[in-house]
């Protein structure tokens, strides 16, 4: 296991203020619609049902939803203003699930999934809890299901790292100390390892990339 010893359990997506001011740079960061453009292809046409970890407001859920599918979904998330932009922006569609819940603790049992699909959340997990819920997605998966994890990754050097920092206009003092990055490489095989097939990283841009498996 990867030590997260440079990192801290702190999480600040529990203050609202940390997760608005995400919510007025989101459509700022850099390259994103191409990982989540690359993230639709991988979703298999005709899935049932989709679970989103980490929703924040349903932006990735609504990408999914623009393209027409009449799908059921699960937006999970734990921080009280992002529940309620979730609420609100599907309040109108049944078919979709808003849950509270702390990805820190086992998922709860949700029933079982054609994708499951996550942008840019999972890495404010210690990396223990990323790999045990890796273990749990795969358990949640119908058989073809998938997994997409758009995802903001270790560089592989303090260098490239502040690099990616600058470009996002951050000194390293004011980056998110939520963010325990981990190497792409080490997440890939963790995927192999749980049982995931046809893993790869499908795109990737810096720090972030799109890691996606499925399940046979
Ligand atoms: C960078 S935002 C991404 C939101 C959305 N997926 C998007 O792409 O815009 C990270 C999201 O992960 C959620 N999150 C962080 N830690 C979490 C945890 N332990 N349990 C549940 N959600 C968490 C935050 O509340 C936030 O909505």
């Amino acid at each position: 296991m990867p030590t997260d010893m440079n990192f801290t359990d702190l999480n600040l997506w529990t203050s609202p203020e940390h997760a608005l001011d995400y919510l007025k740079r989101a459509d700022k960061i850099p390259h994103r619609t191409e990982g989540e453009r690359t993230l639709l292809e991988f979703v298999p046409a005709g899935s049932a049902r989709i679970l989103d970890l980490g929703s924040g407001d349903g932006r990735l859920l609504g990408l999914i939803l623009a393209g027409g599918a009449e799908v059921e979904a699960v937006a999970l998330d734990f921080s009280p203003p992002m529940l309620d932009r979730l609420r609100r922006r599907f309040a109108a569609n049944s078919r979709i699930q808003v849950i509270a819940h702390d990805l820190n603790n086992p998922l709860p049992d949700l029933g079982y999934f054609d994708a499951v699909v996550s942008s840019f959340a999972i890495h404010h997990l210690v990396h223990r809890r990323k790999r045990e819920l890796y273990a749990e997605i795969f358990a949640h998966l119908n058989s073809g299901g998938v997994f997409c994890n758009l995802e903001h990754v270790a560089s592989s050097t303090t260098e490239l790292h502040h690099r990616f920092l600058s470009i996002m206009n951050l000194t390293p003092e004011a980056e998110d100390p939520s963010n325990k990055l981990l190497d792409l490489d080490i997440q890939l095989h963790w995927l192999r390892e749980i049982g995931f097939k046809q893993v790869d990283c499908h795109w990737k841009w810096r720090e972030l990339a799109l890691l996606a498996g499925v399940r046979s």
